[in-house]
């Protein structure tokens, strides 16, 4: 499974990108805001960190203008990813961006029908949003385990499945074992994935054996 970072912050990419297992970045307009900084700048400074697909979000709501705001942000560099919404314009701008061979991320999706949609109109990747179901009582691992499995009954799908809104370190395991394509993960979440309470303690006995054991050393060739 590929590890997306689901951030417009630059000193976290920068961070995290340096553990080398980061495979591309996620941005969206609430993310951009929350950073304070000028939207095309922010993309072109992650696309020189992160070797892989950086996601820039359009905000038009018709096709024409989804094309015209993506056009300049492909331009940046060939690994940005035009993010577009899951409504009718959404796909009619995803079909004509893939035919100029721009990547599209089809955002926002939150059914397996929706997803079918996004894959047909020949998205590059589509993003079910997890935890905003979860968060009114619905549960949003169902609904990867629905498209993956949707996908894979028909190969002539390209359409990556990429699970977003992701708000713990389960929701990533459990998108890992139902096979998903990628999963875009905030750095806080990449955090509490990385630690164990285990490996602390069994670092701490092995520095500590290894330093008794040089004290000792010391004693007996002194
Ligand atoms: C990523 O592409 C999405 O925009 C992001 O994961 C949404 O997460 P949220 O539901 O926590 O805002």
């Amino acid at each position: 499974m590929q590890i997306y970072l689901d951030t417009a912050e630059v000193e976290d990419i920068r961070k995290y990108a340096a553990w080398g297992v980061i495979d591309g970045v996620t941005t969206n307009p609430s993310l951009v805001a929350k950073s304070g900084r000028v939207f095309e700048e922010v993309i072109e400074e992650i696309c020189g960190i992160v070797d892989g697909p950086i996601s820039a979000e359009v905000t038009a709501l018709d096709a024409d203008g989804m094309v015209a705001q993506a056009e300049p942000l492909a331009a940046i560099h060939s690994n940005v990813t035009i993010k577009v919404p899951l409504i009718p314009e959404g796909l009619k701008a995803t079909k004509r961006l893939r035919e100029k061979d721009v990547k599209v991320n089809v955002t926002l999706c939150f059914s397996a029908t929706q997803a079918v949609l996004a894959a047909k109109a020949g998205a590059t990747m589509v993003s079910p949003f997890i935890g905003r179901l979860d968060d009114r009582g619905e549960r949003g691992m169902a609904l990867i385990e629905d498209i993956v499995r949707t996908f894979r009954n028909y190969p002539q799908f390209n359409t990556k499945v990429l699970v977003a809104s992701v708000r713990n370190a389960d929701h990533v395991r459990q998108s890992a074992l139902l096979g998903a394509d990628i999963c875009t993960i905030p750095p806080k979440i990449l955090d509490k994935m990385v630690s164990h309470d285990l490996t602390d303690t069994g670092l701490a006995a092995f520095l500590k054996d290894w330093e008794n054991a040089q004290t000792a050393e010391g004693a007996t060739t002194s």
